[in-house]
């Protein structure tokens, strides 16, 4: 995944996240203008949104090395400890899903951003030693769904806080022409905005499901990727016209005919539709909160008139059956 050649290598090949790139832009001129690492960085938002890409683009802007790795894979101290001594002064550690990082390991990972250096301790009773050890100075990326995830401690030691957003079908029409232009797949204007559109504001269905309209394109339309063609193809993988799949149709529908819209609390509709609730939370209800299918309020999770009328369903009848 570390060299698809479809992950933009520069702030200037990157689409979209315009305030994002504006201050990052300055952040990395005025760091490398005074000869020094850039500040410790935090990217949060949804899944699939350029998180790991923006890292590599960190790293490549300030012309250093990157290590990625991620929090569920550094499991005791001397993992976090082995990586953080091999890295040269001004390099780049991405460490994403940074949330899910222990706590032996995350209090290692306080001195080393805020003082560049760790303790560690070896052997026991008569045998224990300590040793201070001083580590280059580094910029570490961290990357997690949710800000409101970190512990406070974690989250005070980054310098630079950016949130990532879904991205507009304009947006994602002008990644998917890119991406079309690098994988040699011949697409129009109409195809690629009827393909955002169904996107649900994230770059990597997009190029995940240009993949796909592409065998469509090449097995019946000699590889042209149409508007028409990108619509029969979603519509054969059951993506609608606004991008729902079976996952976000089954959740609405749930709600509505097991709890009449809601209000339901998050971990009762995880395990009537049988998803952990974190992957309700960051991957099925950013999109449906943004097109306005689904509300958040505090006794719990509604869905919408406008989520009724999508799904053919009348608004405000219980026992409802779609019309
Ligand atoms: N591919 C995935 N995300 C992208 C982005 N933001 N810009 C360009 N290409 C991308």
């Amino acid at each position: 995944d570390n060299d698809n050649p479809l992950r933009p290598k520069t702030l200037g090949d990157y689409i979209g996240q315009d305030k994002v790139k504006e201050n990052l832009k300055i952040y990395i001129d005025a760091a490398m203008q005074r000869g020094e690492s850039l500040d410790h960085v935090l990217l949060y938002g949804p899944p699939g949104l350029g998180k790991t890409t923006l890292s590599q683009i960190i790293a490549n802007e300030l012309g250093v090395n990157i290590r990625i790795t991620s929090g569920p894979a550094i499991e005791k101290p001397g993992d976090l400890a082995a990586l953080l001594t091999n890295l040269n002064e001004g390099d780049v550690l991405f460490i994403d899903e940074i949330h899910r990082l222990n706590r032996s390991v995350e209090e290692i990972l306080y001195p080393a951003m805020e003082d560049f250096a760790i303790d560690i301790i070896t052997g026991k009773g008569q045998m224990a030693a300590s040793y201070h050890l001083p580590l280059p100075r580094f910029t570490l990326v961290g990357a997690t769904t949710r800000a409101g995830q970190l512990t406070a401690p974690l989250r005070d030691r980054f310098g630079v806080t950016l949130r990532l957003e879904l991205y507009s079908p304009e947006e994602l029409s002008t990644i998917i022409t890119r991406s079309a232009g690098i994988l040699n797949v011949d697409i129009d204007h109409d195809g690629a905005l009827e393909l955002a559109s169904r996107s649900r504001g994230t770059p990597r269905i997009a190029n995940r499901l240009l993949k796909r309209v592409r065998d469509f394109a090449q097995v019946l339309n000699n590889g042209k990727v149409t508007c028409d063609i990108a619509r029969t193809a979603l519509d054969k993988m059951e993506i609608d016209e606004l991008g729902l799949d079976q996952n976000d149709r089954r959740m609405l529908e749930s709600m509505i005919k097991f709890y009449n819209g809601g209000p339901v609390g998050l971990e009762t509709l995880a395990a009537a539709i049988g998803e952990e609730a974190v992957t309700i939370e960051d991957v099925y209800e950013p999109y449906l909160m943004q097109i306005g299918f689904l509300q958040r309020t505090p006794r719990g999770r509604c869905v919408t008139a406008e989520g009724y009328r999508h799904l053919g369903y009348d608004f405000g009848k219980s026992n409802n059956q779609p019309t």
